[in-house]
């Protein structure tokens, strides 16, 4: 895919610019990996655009995105998504997801698994934007929910509920209800809730804003260990550049107006924990360009180099 080519260009993966070589006296990263063409996809964009409403007020969300990201054997992907507000990045996510009124797409063709996106299905999980919990559940109900609803049976769903509980750090909070809990441990809960069903694809709008920067720090390794362990695909929203180039095998750089894809950055995989990577050269160099880009709205020249 060519994110800046024009709308008429047919769908295709681009090269990836390079990353920087780790700077002297850095620990070297080790590589990323991009998808060779012959995998099979698992979710697929092509020419996709969403628009609501009707003219002369339509607002168009996104324009013409496409993408491929193919599946890894025992690997893996993290694409984080970046972008100004109302770029769609949301937009992105709950098309992949199968929700309205996001689902279906104006024009173009989204596939999961090579095929076109009907539903929502169990293949996929959504850690959405606003962390919506059921009010009249407690914490443990709340994450045992999806399983009760895959007809798990009480003591297991319980069982898997509270390790997930110790996992994200609530334990005590069991029996408390989303209104007695902060907006953070809102954020856990449905993080927990999504992640213990173990989706292939696993879609998460923004799940440590509301994290305080010691909790987001945990969460964040936690979800390296958890996509290690299941070797699932994540997409992941993001407004932190840091959080983009740590977790990320690639961004998505977009922009606003129309809301579109402008740029995939390839991003090596840290082996260091989050305190760590951020230290060194070579994370502290991409980190900036990461933001360069995205203040300048634009992709970078073809010839560019990071
Ligand atoms: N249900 C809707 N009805 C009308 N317009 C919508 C709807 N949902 C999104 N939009 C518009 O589509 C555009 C993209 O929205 P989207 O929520 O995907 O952006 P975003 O990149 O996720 O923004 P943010 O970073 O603020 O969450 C915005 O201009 C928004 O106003
Ligand atoms: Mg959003």
């Amino acid at each position: 895919m060519d994110a800046s080519a024009p709308a008429s260009a047919p769908p295709a993966e681009p090269p990836p610019p390079a990353v920087p070589a780790p700077a002297p006296g850095s620990t070297a990263p080790s590589a990323s990996t991009v998808a060779p063409a012959e995998l099979p996809e698992l979710v697929a964009f092509e020419g996709v655009t969403k628009t609501f409403g009707e003219p002369p007020h339509a607002k168009v969300a996104i324009q013409d995105v496409s993408f491929v990201v193919r599946d890894l054997p025992n690997l893996g992907e993290l694409i984080a998504l970046v972008g100004p507000s109302g770029c769609g990045k949301s937009t992105i996510l709950r098309i992949i997801a199968g929700l309205g009124p996001h689902f279906p797409p104006t024009r173009g063709l989204a596939r999961v698994f090579g095929k076109p996106i009907g539903q929502p299905g169990a293949d996929r999980g959504l850690v959405d934007q606003k962390y919506s919990l059921l009010p009249h559940l407690t914490v443990v109900e709340n994450i045992a929910f999806g399983l009760k609803l895959r007809g798990v049976p009480r003591k297991e769903r319980q069982d898997r509920a509270r390790a997930w509980i110790a996992k994200v750090g609530l334990e005590g909070s069991e029996a408390k209800y989303p209104s007695e809990l902060s907006g953070g441990m809102q954020q856990r809960v449905a993080i927990a809730a999504t992640l213990i069903l173990g989706p292939r694809i696993l879609l998460m709008d923004e799940p440590f804003g509301a994290l305080d920067p010691r909790i987001r720090l945990r969460m964040q390794e936690l979800l390296v260990q958890l996509w290690r362990e299941q070797q699932g695909t994540v997409f992941l929203v993001t407004h932190s550049v840091e959080e983009a180039v740590y977790l990320g095998d690639r961004v998505f750089i977009m922009a606003a107006n129309p809301g579109r894809l402008v740029e995939v950055l390839e991003v090596p995989r840290p082996d260091d924990p989050p305190e760590h990577a951020r230290r060194q050269r070579w994370f502290t160099e991409l980190t900036q360009e990461l933001l360069r880009r995205l203040e300048r709205n634009e992709p970078a020249p073809a010839d560019h180099q990071v």
